[in-house]
């Protein structure tokens, strides 16, 4: 285990704003990196007391604050499934001071991690009833969650859908897992702004997805007992809402996630907020209803 983060100053040794006495911080250990596209790597992580481990309860679509000392913090995604408890996924994408410090980090390495934060997708609320899950770019990686959720408990729920875009064959996220996925009886079906070589898939918005899928007579099947989760840039919830509600779906059942920056993650330093609500603690996950009563929220 390799605890270098920061040269000349060991791992934690000045509190970092009193994390290490707050019950949501955990020392975590990077156990594995796996590049995944140019700019995204996938890491596992490890929260190492074994009794904070298994007491690490989270829920599909909420995230973490992950420190490296000395370098600095940020929000990201779980995206693994809720049932792997302290023993959790995050997908990033390399953009800025922390990100490109994390991208160059191997197994081993000592972090801190805390939470979980947020609200969730309530997937134990959809029991019994279809789910149609519909992510952009980089909204895969908090849909894993809740996609995971469903697999493991695959019989307690009715149809359920994934439609999926990207902006290239290349930029495709957990593309290794989107087999087993199919085998779970789930509907995947992945779309792409523009082909590269070697791309069949189909090429255009994840609306026309969601278009052909109502227009395959299918229609009826949507209704009070269709939940669905939205994930991706904002420009995308609109129109994605939009069809959903004109297609029978009721706001209290559509699910977005809504990602402000943030700073403190914990309703402090207020850089969140959309009016008097704080994405940190009220959010990331509201329904559609709450989001529409939210001004200038997408
Ligand atoms: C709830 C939540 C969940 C998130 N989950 C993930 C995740 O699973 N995977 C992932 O890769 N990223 C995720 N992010 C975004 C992630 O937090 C930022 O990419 C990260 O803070 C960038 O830190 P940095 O120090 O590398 O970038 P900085 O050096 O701070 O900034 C670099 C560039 O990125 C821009 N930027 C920074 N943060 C954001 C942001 N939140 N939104 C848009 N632009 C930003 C800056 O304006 C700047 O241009 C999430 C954000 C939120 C709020
Ligand atoms: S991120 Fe600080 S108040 Fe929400």
């Amino acid at each position: 285990m390799v605890e270098l983060i920061n040269p000349g100053m060991s791992l934690f040794a000045k509190k970092p704003r009193g994390r290490e006495e707050d019950d949501l911080f955990h020392k975590a250990e990077i156990t594995n990196v796996y590049p995944m596209t140019a700019t995204e790597k996938l890491y596992q992580i490890q929260i190492i007391d074994p009794a904070a481990r298994r007491g690490f309860l989270f829920k599909p679509g909420q995230f973490i604050m992950l420190e490296a000392p000395g370098i600095g913090e940020a929000p990201f995604s779980i995206s693994s499934a809720p049932s792997r408890l302290g023993n959790i996924e995050l997908c990033i994408r390399a953009v800025g001071v922390l990100t490109r410090f994390l991208s160059r980090l191997e197994r081993g390495v000592m972090i801190g991690i805390s939470g979980p934060f947020g609200t969730c997708f309530p997937v134990e609320e959809m029991v019994g009833e279809d789910v149609i899950l519909l992510a952009g770019g980089l909204g895969i990686v908090p849909m894993r969650s809740p996609i995971m959720s469903l697999l493991e408990n695959r019989s307690r729920y009715g149809r359920i859908d994934v439609m999926y875009g990207a902006r290239r064959p290349s930029e495709l996220l957990f593309g290794y897992q989107h087999a087993m996925w199919r085998q779970f009886d789930i509907g995947l079906k992945v779309i792409v702004d523009r082909s590269e070589p070697g791309w069949t898939g189909p090429v255009g918005m994840i609306t026309a997805l969601l278009a052909k899928r109502l227009a395959q007579g299918e229609r009826s099947r949507f209704g009070n007992a269709t939940n669905a989760i939205v994930c991706g840039p904002p420009v995308m919830f609109k129109p994605i809402c939009d069809m959903l509600l004109e297609a029978g779906l009721s706001m209290e059942k559509i699910f977005v996630s809504l990602e402000r920056r943030m700073h403190c993650g914990r309703g402090k330093c207020c850089r969140c907020n959309i009016g008097s609500t704080y994405t940190c603690l009220d959010g990331p996950v509201f329904d559609y209803w709450s989001v529409l009563n939210l001004k200038e929220a997408i």
